[in-house]
């Protein structure tokens, strides 16, 4: 574990202004469970729809315990290696305010209302949080309800990402979705009804199967579904899943990559005309105002503390992140012992590529003193391509440039 972030004035000229802490400072928590885990997915799930009722409940109490536990472990290891630090006074003692809490999966909504407040709780029993922190939970439909998102509420949250992912019968069967296209629509206006200020619907576009028309319609479904932020991801296919396996075996088609382009084109203009402003690759909300604050930490390079299974943290330009498997997760919490799977230390020039691959997803790109060294030819080559352009001394990628956001980099960086 890092010694906390350091206290030294701000150089102006030179350091980062957006980007890291000044991003400020996020808590993922991560909840591993799904009834069944979707063919597409590689996040870190461990599917226990075949488990009794009781049997879930205890898995589920004993993974909050240690859920808690390790966040507590973390934040006292933060200290310990402050108080050993050779160079403390250059230190702060304190971890910084949490602007951002966001508790994902996984789904955290299998958890039942209790036990997900008592998640929610525990960051601000181990840390200070800011008044008016954004604290996210993601939820599946076929989870929700009014009483569920009421016990949210009191916990604190004030935001819910729902997996959606679209709105047409056959592609949901083709995602293996638990829910009715119906479901979403119904537990945003439960959200709604039980108090959450901020609501998010995600979406997958480019599904084998799924036509221009399936995607429109999910498109204007989602403006008549009253959600103030949209994410919108390609589908990706990865070798270590049920897609994977099916399309290696012919039995699937892969996706076609001009497809998924033409469902991105067709995103920016429906949801556009909706009112949503397209502010990252794959994110579109009503106004600044509502974009996800805890992802524009990630894009901005900025720290958070990562805990539970598969999570990843980042603090100061080191990452450390946890086991994927559940059971050595429990196993390790509860000897005592760390569930840290590996770390690493950027160096400052890898730092600084990652703020400009991070910092190109965003429609407002990297402010002057954000973007790392780039050769001026390299620049130039970019800018020739229409991958990148400036504005107002901002670097930032075209919008030819957001869909070969790799090529750009690529171009940019030696
Ligand atoms: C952590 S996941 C799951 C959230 C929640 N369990 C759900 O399924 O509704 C967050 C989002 O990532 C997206 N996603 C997951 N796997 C994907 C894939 N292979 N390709 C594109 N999007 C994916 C889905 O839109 C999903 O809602
Ligand atoms: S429900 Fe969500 S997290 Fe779980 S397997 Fe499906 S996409 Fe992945």
């Amino acid at each position: 574990m890092s010694p906390l972030p350091a206290r030294a004035p701000r150089a102006w000229l030179t350091e980062p202004v957006e980007s890291g802490p000044s991003a400020g400072f996020g808590v993922y928590l991560h909840v591993p469970f799904c009834h069944h885990r979707c063919g597409y997915c590689d996040f870190a799930t461990a599917a226990v729809g075949d488990r009794g009722a009781d049997d879930q409940q205890a898995l589920f109490v004993r993974y909050v315990t240690a859920l808690t536990t390790d966040l507590g472990h973390q934040v006292a290891a933060g200290r310990r290696a402050h108080a050993a630090a050779a160079d403390r006074d250059a230190l702060d003692p304190r971890w910084p305010e949490v602007t951002s809490v966001f508790v994902g999966g996984g789904t955290p909504t299998l958890l039942g209302g209790p036990l997900l407040a008592d998640v929610v709780r525990a960051v601000g029993r181990e840390l200070d949080v800011a008044p008016g922190a954004e604290v996210t939970v993601e939820c599946n439909p076929e989870t929700a309800s009014v009483e569920l998102f009421a016990a949210l509420v009191d916990a604190g949250v004030t935001r819910v990402s729902m997996g959606a992912q679209s709105f047409a019968p056959h592609v949901l069967a083709t995602l293996e979705r638990g829910h009715t296209p119906q479901r979403p629509v119904e537990a945003i206006a439960q959200a709604r009804e039980a108090g959450i200020a901020e609501l998010n619907l995600d979406l997958i576009y480019g599904t084998p199967g799924e036509t221009a028309a399936d995607w429109r319609r999910t498109l204007e479904t989602v403006l008549a579904a009253g959600t103030d932020h949209v994410s919108a991801y390609a589908l990706t296919i990865h070798d270590n899943t049920a897609f994977g396996r099916a399309v290696a075996a012919g039995r699937l088609p892969t996706v076609d990559e001009d497809v998924q382009r033409d469902r991105f084109e067709v995103a920016r203009e429906v949801l556009g005309a909706g009112g949503f402003e397209h502010y990252e690759v794959s994110n579109w909300s009503l106004g600044p105002a509502r974009r996800s604050r805890h992802n524009l930490l990630y894009w901005r390079h900025g720290d958070y503390l990562g805990v539970g299974v598969g999570a990843h943290a980042h603090l100061t330009g080191r990452r450390w992140w946890t086991t994927r498997s559940t059971d050595r997760y429990l196993a390790a919490v509860e000897d005592g012992a760390s569930p840290i799977a590996g770390s690493e230390e950027l160096t400052d020039t890898e730092r600084a590529e990652e703020r400009l691959l991070l910092g190109l997803r965003l429609r407002d790109g990297l402010h002057p003193n954000d973007v790392p060294r780039i050769e001026p030819l390299a620049l130039a080559d970019a800018m020739a391509v229409g991958l990148v352009e400036t504005a107002c001394g901002r670097l930032r990628c075209t919008e030819t440039g957001w869909f070969l956001l790799d090529d750009a980099v690529t171009r940019l960086l030696p």
